[in-house]
């Protein structure tokens, strides 16, 4: 077998995301904006089934989120199935006129099959096979497991395809989470299929892998593993191609189910929940071309201050990975999560202006976890929207107005986001960036993509998140908040996005890497270089804690470089420090765009000019709205709609004119948001 030399790492298929098919879009049934949550009714006795939907009347629910863990319960033995309970659920929520959107419960196989197929429980990197007793899929390319999960499948499919409670497909839960990776068999010989299918020959897996490097080189796929834990780092190649086939190997368990869903019921949308920003395990690009409506769950991380713009971080992105069509946030809190080191109640006001957010962003369903709140398990701590205290409570109050405030906002139904501005995400880059070995533990591709999307946020400016070798066209300026991985052919769309006039602001940290995380040749940023106009000589990243100033002002930590220009002019430099006189901020123009580059971390406020600076010589509008004043802007054909979230202490005055929706009250010339409170106007 012949070897060929290092580095050939142009070779290997792309991963681009293809354009969006057409898609059968939504929950059949009502022209409503659709509202509810996940329910499990197996939880609770037929009397309070009873409770529960005469309550979910009052609080105007029209979908509920049915099955999701009740495997061990349709299917209590291996082939025998009892579906008298989940019958009577369906019937008697078609009798009160709540639609379901019906799961397979394939996230959390039964005692059965666990005691059959132990080979099929999933292996953590360093080698521990986890056990039962919790939830969590199997590995996913055990055939026991795929097997089994079409079985079920199948018999839900035939068994309710023409049930009048039948709105749309829930398949299975959050994959990704928590099992994500597993080390086991099954998938690795499933891992070892998936490179020859990539790359065809060992040699040329050898080539963009870099095998020769600490004598790593294969000769037979047979002896290629799955990343374990090793002595020391692994190859990082391995592991990004074990993270992509890991992402690859669970969508097609859900491709799986999916098909033989629509082989019962095509005229149905199915859909499985999505973890927009918060799973870092599965290229959602790709995911989102297999489901007739991405659907997200979102949870806020409490503690944080700054958690109303994160959540807005991630409805933007459910939007995009929507390719800008109506989405649903099939789940959210009320109230408390469990799972988190402190698990702070929302305060009064914030159920709402949490779902409105997602709606203002997109969101045409607004869904909780969960309908009534568990008394047993691992969740009891966990708020629903009806909590233990029952219904003489605040979480009840504000979920029954939040009923009512949807159908006030029915009109808006379809309505879409219109964005001029987008930053580039790709999970691969974070798969990339996030392994051992890099230039600093500060650089966070995470961490800048905040900063940068915060600083737009406070701006009142809308963005959608793009892939770098995704549709660029439609935007007027795009942000590269250090993506560290850019693939060639991302680097070329890049370049001619600026060439054909487009903005684009770099951030440091980026193009550092091609997909098998191997350096472009000529060195850093790879084929940025080009409409940047400069090249990284060395990486000067800083020590914790160092700050260094800026010759225009402001300050800067984190990193530096050592910039040649070539070609792009200096907007600022670092006034002191390891990189004294270097370039912080430069300005390219190239063909009829410009390109922008950032050597650092700028502190907020300098960073929030550099944005506004860009954004303002792209012609892109800058609301600048009050602090703490969320507005976001629907539209369909001619119908403008302004949703306005106060999300500060203080009442917000603007000036507005038209008809508020949730009220009815006409608005001429200004408008009083009050302290914590929503406000939506059809223009
Ligand atoms: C996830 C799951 C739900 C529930 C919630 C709790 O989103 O999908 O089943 O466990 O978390 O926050």
């Amino acid at each position: 077998m012949t070897l060929s030399p290092q580095p050939t790492t142009t070779s290997a298929p792309q991963t681009a995301p293809a354009p969006q098919p057409a898609r059968l879009g939504w929950p059949r049934g009502t022209a409503d904006l659709r509202y509810g949550g996940d329910y499990n009714p197996e939880q609770w006795t037929r009397e309070t089934w009873l409770e529960d939907i005469e309550l979910m009347k009052q609080a105007r629910v029209n979908l509920v989120s049915v099955g999701i863990f009740n495997w061990g319960l349709i299917e209590p033995r291996q082939g025998e199935y009892d579906f008298a309970q989940l019958d009577e659920i369906m019937d008697l929520l078609a009798g009160a006129g709540i639609d379901v959107d019906l799961g397979t419960p394939t996230a959390s196989p039964p005692a059965w099959f666990w005691k059959a197929y132990p080979d099929s429980r999933p292996v953590t990197r360093d080698g521990v096979p986890l056990g039962f007793g919790s939830r969590g899929m199997a590995s996913p390319s055990s055939p026991h497991y795929r097997r089994a999960a079409a079985a079920v499948t199948e018999q839900l499919a035939r068994r309710y395809a023409d049930h009048p409670a039948l709105a749309m497909w829930h398949v299975h839960n959050e994959y990704g989470a928590p099992v994500g990776e597993s080390y086991d068999e099954h998938s690795v010989s499933a891992f070892r299929g998936w490179l020859a299918a990539r790359y065809g020959t060992v040699d040329a897996l050898n080539s963009a892998w870099g095998t020769a490097f600490w004598g790593q080189r294969y000769q037979d796929w047979s002896e290629i593993d799955a990343p374990r834990l090793a002595a020391t780092v692994t190859n990082p190649a391995q592991r990004l191609d074990f993270a992509r086939f890991t992402s690859d190997a669970l969508l097609e368990c859900f491709v799986a189910e999916r098909d033989i869903i629509r082989a019962h019921t095509p005229q149905l949308a199915v859909t499985t929940n999505f973890m927009a920003s918060s799973c870092p395990s599965m290229d959602y690009w790709k995911w989102a071309r297999e489901v007739d409506v991405v659907s997200n769950d979102h949870y806020l991380t409490a503690e944080r201050e700054d958690n109303h713009i994160l959540l807005a971080l991630d409805a933007d992105l459910t939007r995009s990975l929507a390719g800008g069509r109506p989405w649903m946030l099939m789940e959210h809190s009320t109230s408390a999560v469990n799972w988190q080191p402190r698990n702070l109640a929302k305060r009064p006001g914030e159920l709402a202006l949490n779902s409105l957010s997602h709606f203002a962003r997109g969101a045409d369903a607004i869904m909780f976890f969960q309908f009534r709140a568990s008394r047993s398990g691992a969740e009891k701590f966990h708020s629903a929207m009806l909590p233990h205290a029952g219904t003489d409570s605040r979480v009840w109050r504000e979920v029954t107005a939040l009923g009512s405030d949807l159908a006030a906002l029915a009109s808006m139904r379809g309505s879409t986001v219109d964005a001029r501005v987008a930053i580039l995400w790709d999970w691969e880059s974070f798969w990339a960036q996030d392994l051992e070995w890099r230039p600093s533990v500060d650089l966070r591709h995470r961490e800048r993509i905040e900063a940068y999307y915060t600083a737009l946020w406070q701006l009142g400016v809308t963005v959608d998140f793009v892939h770098p070798e995704g549709d660029l066209s439609g935007y007027d300026a795009l942000i590269a908040p250090s993506l560290y991985a850019v693939t060639s052919r991302g680097g070329r769309a890049l370049t001619d996005y600026v060439r054909g006039g487009g903005r684009l602001l770099v951030s440091f940290g980026s193009g550092l890497v091609d997909e098998f995380d191997a350096v472009h040749p000529g060195g850093f940023p790879g084929p940025l270089s080009e409409p940047l106009g400069l090249t990284i000589e060395e990486l000067l990243p800083f020590r914790s804690g160092e700050t260094a100033a800026l010759d225009t002002g402001g300050t800067a930590t984190v990193w530096a470089d050592d910039i040649r220009l070539d070609g792009a002019e200096v907007v600022t430099r670092f006034a002191d420090g390891r990189a004294a006189g270097e370039p912080a901020v430069t300005r390219n123009a190239f063909g009829a765009g410009v390109g922008w580059y950032v050597s650092t971390r700028p502190d907020a406020e300098t960073l929030r000019g550099l944005v506004a600076r860009v954004l303002g010589e792209a012609g892109v509008e800058i609301p600048g709205p009050p602090e703490g004043l969320e507005v976001v802007e629907r539209s369909a054909g001619s119908a403008r709609y302004r949703v306005y979230l106060n999300h500060t202490d203080a009442d917000l005055t603007v000036a507005a004119s038209g008809r508020e929706l949730l009220s009815g009250a006409a608005v001429t010339g200004s408008l009083t948001v009050p302290a914590r409170s929503p406000r939506i106007i059809a223009l």
